[in-house]
């Protein structure tokens, strides 16, 4: 499939997934939102894939926001559905995706370009990443889980701050937050993204899926979560994975795992 908007090429089965609007600090319009779903798509259909890399083209950002220029033709209601409710559902799929997603933050991450980066399981920023919500510099706030999603990665009075102050901030302030799981020199920061995903792929597949699955359960189930978990434990019982996985630490090997 030919994007206009975002490039998705693979390398030894890691897709990544590239904003490709550089012109525009790589700010995410309507067509980069309906190719992200698409590229999602493709990318669970491919078994070979072993995790997603997102990250913008250039070296100046990595999302600058979504694109301000295509806000003025929104009327309240399209911008709940259109902008607000179709970037919040795009996101929860890379939330959601069954492997894992890492953001490599190679520049500004601000406004929906940070929403962009929380959605995603871990993010590595080069050291010259600057991060924000400055959605009230435009009398707005953020729409695409900011608010949500920025409190439970850092919690509620720094959320907070940050949300009100539109306050940016740089990548070692955002690493001593939490924000961001590892800073590194911008010219190794696909090879760290790469190098996770190698680790997270040598475990067993079905656990990291319900890995993601539960630690999300902990913020959107309706019931229990701690009775969710124990379900979805006790579905790793019914997969060969945990048999081989149980069965090469006791025989003191390296577990290959199937992902079935
Ligand atoms: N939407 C649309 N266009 C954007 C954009 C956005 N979110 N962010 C940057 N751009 C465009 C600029 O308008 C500019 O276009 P032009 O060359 O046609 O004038 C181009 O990208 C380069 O940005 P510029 O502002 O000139 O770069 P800078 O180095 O001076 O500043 C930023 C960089 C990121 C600080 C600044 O672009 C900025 O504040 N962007 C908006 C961030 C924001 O509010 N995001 C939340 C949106 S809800």
């Amino acid at each position: 499939m030919e994007f206009q908007s975002i490039l998705l090429n693979y390398q030894n089965n890691i897709a990544h997934l590239t904003i490709n609007q550089p012109a525009k600090l790589n700010a995410l319009n309507k067509q980069v939102f309906t190719e992200l779903d698409q590229a999602i798509t493709l990318i669970d259909k491919n078994d070979t894939t072993k995790g997603i890399i997102v990250t913008g083209a250039g070296e100046k950002a990595f999302v600058a926001g979504a694109d301000i220029s295509e806000f003025k033709n929104y009327s309240v209601t399209q911008a709940v559905e259109e902008l607000s409710k179709k970037g919040q559902q795009v996101f929860k799929r890379l939330e959601l995706f069954p492997k894992p997603v890492i953001a490599a933050v190679n520049g500004f991450a601000l406004g929906g370009g940070l929403e962009l980066a929380m959605a995603c399981h871990l993010r590595i920023a080069s050291d010259h990443a600057r991060f924000g919500q400055p959605e009230v510099n435009l009398g707005l706030i953020p729409g695409y889980g900011g608010t949500q999603r920025l409190i439970q990665l850092i919690g509620k009075g720094k959320a907070l701050e940050l949300l009100m102050t539109a306050d940016i901030i740089k990548a070692p302030e955002a690493l001593q937050l939490g924000l961001v799981n590892h800073v590194v020199p911008q010219t190794n920061l696909i090879a760290k993204c790469e190098e996770m995903i190698t680790k997270i792929g040598s475990k067993g597949p079905v656990a990291i899926t319900k890995i993601i699955e539960s630690v999300d359960n902990y913020f959107n189930y309706s019931g229990n979560a701690f009775d969710k978990e124990a379900d979805l434990f006790g579905a790793c019982f019914d997969t060969q994975d945990y048999k081989e996985g149980t069965a090469a630490f006791l025989e003191k090997r390296k577990a290959e795992f199937k992902g079935n």
